[in-house]
């Protein structure tokens, strides 16, 4: 579903930085119902890759594929429904600190104009499935970090995405809650969502035992089925 081939990404310069060669001629597939890893250290290139499956940048040479549609010929609309088949997970949550867990997954439905029976079925549902059921009326800041993480993956989840981009989901959360929400990820997978997480936790890579892409300086230097982390 995700083709990347002999993809190079170069930022242009800007006043702050020189030009910058984030990724090297990279070449990997990922296919329906998969779970990888993307590790690598600060700077690699882990969120470059999962910006250009997004279509939020574009390779400078080489091609990204998204269900065999090439991203450089996508416009914005076309670009618009690729990201409506993401789910997406970060580092620091981006919840509303206003709106309660409940409204912050349902927000996310708001584009669909569904009926509030449906609405109100289907948010439960997903914090059912993250083991949020109990805390919907509560707001980000009565949340533990983890929660407020499995907050951000229900609304992730929402509108049903055939893949979920996790970048550095554990990386503000202590060792417990990193593998809570691991675990977390692959039950999700294992309800046929396909998922890619970045991540650089030694912890994270080896408890998981799925396939491990090792990134250093924008070049893949592995990538194994049941990888270990090897940085
Ligand atoms: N918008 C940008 N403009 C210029 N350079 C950029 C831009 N985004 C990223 N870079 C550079 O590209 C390289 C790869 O960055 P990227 O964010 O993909 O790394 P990363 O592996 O996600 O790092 P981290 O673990 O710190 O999040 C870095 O050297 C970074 O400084
Ligand atoms: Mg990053």
């Amino acid at each position: 579903m995700i083709d990347f081939k002999n993809v190079s990404k170069e930022y242009p310069p800007s006043i702050a930085k020189e030009s910058k060669v984030a990724i090297h001629d990279i070449n990997f597939s990922v296919n329906p119902g998969e779970f990888v890893i993307l590790c690598g250290r600060s700077g690699a290139g882990k969120t470059t890759i999962l910006k250009l499956i997004s279509c939020e940048e574009k390779p400078t040479t080489g091609d990204v594929f998204f269900n065999e549609i090439n991203t450089r010929d996508v416009n914005k609309s076309e670009a618009y429904k690729i990201r409506q088949k993401i789910g997406f997970v970060f580092q620091d949550f981006k919840l509303l600190g206003y709106k309660t867990v409940y409204e912050n997954v349902a927000y996310a439905l708001e584009a669909f104009n569904f009926n509030s029976k449906l609405v109100r079925d289907e948010v439960m549902q997903v914090l059912e499935l993250v083991g949020l059921e109990g805390k919907a009326d509560r707001l980000p800041k009565e949340l533990s970090g983890g929660e407020k993480q499995r907050t951000s993956i229900a609304r992730a989840l929402i509108h049903r995405p055939e893949i979920i981009l996790a970048d550095e989901p554990t990386g503000n959360l202590d060792p417990y809650h990193s593998r809570d929400i691991a675990k977390m990820l692959l039950k999700i997978n294992d309800t046929g969502s396909t998922v890619i997480l970045s991540t650089h936790s030694k912890d994270i890579v080896n408890s998981l035992k799925r396939r491990v892409i090792t990134l250093e300086d924008g070049r893949i230097i592995r990538d194994e089925e049941e990888g270990v982390f090897s940085l």
